[in-house]
């Protein structure tokens, strides 16, 4: 009797509660595929729920913030206003996965007013396109609310059904360098975006965000259930973002498709970024890249200077050979300057961006490049001590300007939390990669790079969130595990990494994974989890306009065959398709070469051995194109049979059917040359 009395005053309570939610507004995506509505319930706290074709998907989610020298932001608000409005625009990319992207969405946007005393507004707004959906904060000039600063951020993403995640952690003491977590999305603990989610209805839901700027990185804690919650990246100065009104909030996105390749195809992270603010950058061109790079991490030779030492004039006249012989336009060349001797990843401060080794000669080896039709490729390490670097900022990016180098790839090699960084005090602190104070330095060596028209390529770096639309000369970054763990990883990198890695982390943007080590080996002879058709596949499933051949020139001298793949494959796309997908599985990708009618196409299984049919429907229609297949052997396997490959050539036109065989850890590359 008891409990059924306390049973029959829940259920009042929870129907008071919903009685008491109401709906502010609602707004449908274009094709009417998404629904958003704004609530407030009873206490005045705002909410959102998503529903896809009548169905939900995200149920009621809390919105808002916690300040550390105010009260909180999230209880007690009216709407005072809401407003709508549709776009429709396509808008070109100066290089990319495509180059025209539509931009079409229904926007909603909420003006919440507090009804206390403080009156306090706060508005929310919302754009959603078939494919998925962005909300972000706006916090407008207002005297009650000038500086704030955000102790937490409230918003919730209550996911409705039970589901599949595929993640990374958060707060840990590496950056985004993990395997990937496949788990029940009710054992999520805290995870960086983005998060891939499949739900039990066969769903696909990507949780990230967009155009993070001067803000802390968004992580994701589960808070109970399903549902997650945004845990913003911590800041030495307690408030986590510290802001002066108006000032707007990254946008949090969701992407929402049937197939894990929905979630690849949709463009929402970049239609969500402001357009280019750098006007003409036709000075950058995607490009492939060669290095003295892969012998380090096999550690045959150094970054410190000694006999060992890699970064040698000789050496780099030797790769700079090799790449004007092969047509690969840059050179990477890590060690050249001084820093490296010692404990480099904890002595950032000892490095100079300008001053070379003395068996370095960077004026004759960038000339010397420079007559031999290449480019060199910069790199700064800073092992995170961003205080040291932002001191040599300016000058170590004027000295690459003189000598022709168009490109820089830094670094941040420290364990998570490690940055240091001049606080306002003039002391270092401690910071996060992915925190405020990060997204504000890498958008400093950004600008400050594109005013000397150099692109830069982040390794280390602060989560990619689509801010090349904004700043093209952000190429690429790394951000997740590459290729250099196949030569020192324990473990390395297994067969399902990159059809992870597809889903998931390049639903964010470009990587620089460095691809196409054809020996297969890494460091003591480790050997690397793939066969050699899968480095072919790997150019064009994971997307980045710069892509290194990562392996040492007297390696490929041994793989001619495969090599010539390499070679050929571009790195910019007028188009691209996901075939077929599932995430961790396996991926098959087309995409179409964006100086020329050519096509190309890249299979990755994991560890199992596969069969996948596709159809040549993307093709030109009445053309003929020369298909070079290059195709796991008979008998190829990762682990026993890896180097198996057979190349053939076959004349396909639009509408054929191909049969892509992919062996355990295997993949298949296809060159469609226009006839
Ligand atoms: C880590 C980077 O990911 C790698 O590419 C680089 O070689 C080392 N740091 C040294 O900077
Ligand atoms: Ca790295």
């Amino acid at each position: 009797m008891f409990i059924r009395c306390i049973a029959l005053v829940l259920a009042l309570i929870a129907s008071a509660v919903v009685a008491d939610t109401t709906t502010v507004a609602t707004v449908d995506s274009p094709g009417k595929v998404l629904t958003v509505s704004v609530t407030l319930d009873g206490d005045g706290r705002p909410g959102y729920a998503v529903s896809r074709s009548g169905t939900p998907v995200i149920s009621e989610s809390r919105l808002g913030f916690l300040l550390t020298d105010a009260p909180k932001l999230e209880r007690n608000f009216k709407a005072a206003d809401t407003a709508t409005r549709s776009v429709d625009e396509t808008w070109e990319q100066p290089w990319g996965e495509r180059r025209y992207v539509r931009n079409h969405y229904n926007e909603l946007k909420v003006t919440l007013v507090e009804k206390t005393s403080l009156a306090r507004s706060l508005q929310v707004v919302f754009r959603v396109y078939d494919d998925g959906m962005g909300f972000r904060y706006e916090f407008p000039s207002q005297p009650r609310l000038s500086q704030v600063n955000i102790a937490e951020e409230l918003t919730e993403f209550a996911v409705v059904d039970r589901a599949t995640a595929w993640w990374i952690p958060a707060g840990e003491w590496n950056r985004y360098e993990y395997l990937y977590n496949r788990t029940p999305l009710s054992e999520v603990s805290q995870a960086h975006t983005p998060v891939t989610i499949k739900t039990d209805r066969g769903l696909h839901i990507a949780i990230h965000e967009a155009a993070l700027v001067d803000y802390s990185s968004m992580w994701l804690r589960r808070v109970e259930g399903t549902r997650l919650k945004a845990a913003l990246s911590p800041s030495s100065q307690g408030a986590k973002v510290r802001r002066t009104a108006p000032f707007t909030t990254p946008w949090r996105t969701m992407q929402i498709a049937d197939t894990a390749g929905g979630l690849y195809m949709s463009d929402l992270i970049l239609n969500l970024n402001e357009p280019n603010k750098l006007g003409d950058v036709s000075w950058f061109k995607p490009a492939k890249y060669v290095g003295i790079w892969w012998e380090m991490h096999l550690g045959t030779s150094t970054w410190a200077s000694g006999p060992k030492h890699g970064a040698t004039t000789a050496n780099a006249k030797r790769y700079i050979d090799f790449a004007a012989k092969n047509g690969f336009r840059g050179v990477l060349i890590e060690g050249w300057n001084e820093g490296w001797d010692g404990d480099w990843f904890a002595n950032g401060e000892t490095f100079s961006f300008t001053r070379p080794y003395p068996d370095f000669d960077l004026a004759g080896v960038a000339a010397y490049a420079k007559r031999k039709g290449v480019r060199l490729i910069g790199h700064h390490e800073t092992s995170a001590n961003i205080a040291h670097y932002e001191q040599q900022l300016a000058a170590g990016l004027d000295l690459y300007a003189q000598l022709g180098i168009d490109t820089v790839k830094t670094g941040y090699v420290a364990d998570a939390g490690g940055v240091k960084a001049l606080g306002e005090d003039g002391k270092i602190h401690f910071e996060w990669h992915d925190g405020q104070v990060m997204s504000r330095h890498h958008l400093k060596v950004v600008t400050e790079a594109a005013q000397r028209h150099i692109a830069v390529v982040a390794h280390e770096p602060i989560k990619d969130t689509g801010l090349r639309r904004t700043y093209p000369n952000w190429v690429a970054r790394e951000g997740a595990r590459g290729m250099e763990y196949n030569a020192w990883g324990n473990p390395p990198n297994p067969p399902e990494h990159e059809a992870n890695l597809v889903f998931t982390r390049m639903l964010s943007g470009p990587m620089d994974f460095t691809p196409g080590v054809l020996s297969l080996l890494g460091k003591d002879g480790q050997q690397i989890q793939s066969t050699i058709a899968k480095q072919l596949a790997l150019y064009v499933v994971i997307y980045s306009p710069v892509q290194m051949a990562a392996d040492l020139p007297s390696n490929y001298a041994k793989y001619p065959g495969p090599f010539q793949f390499i070679k050929d494959v571009p790195t910019d796309w007028a188009d691209s398709r996901v075939l077929n997908g599932e995430v961790g599985d396996y991926a098959t990708f087309a995409r179409k070469d964006r100086n020329s009618d050519d096509w190309y196409i890249g299979s990755v299984s994991d560890e199992n051995a596969r069969t996948l049919d596709i159809r040549l429907d993307f093709l030109d229609p009445g053309r003929r194109y020369s298909a070079q297949i290059y195709r796991d052997g008979d008998g190829a396997d990762w682990k026993s049979n890896p180097h198996a490959i057979a190349i053939e050539n076959r004349e396909v036109k639009r509408g054929d059917a191909l049969q892509l065989k992919l062996a355990p850890g295997g993949g298949e590359a296809i060159r469609l040359h226009a006839l």
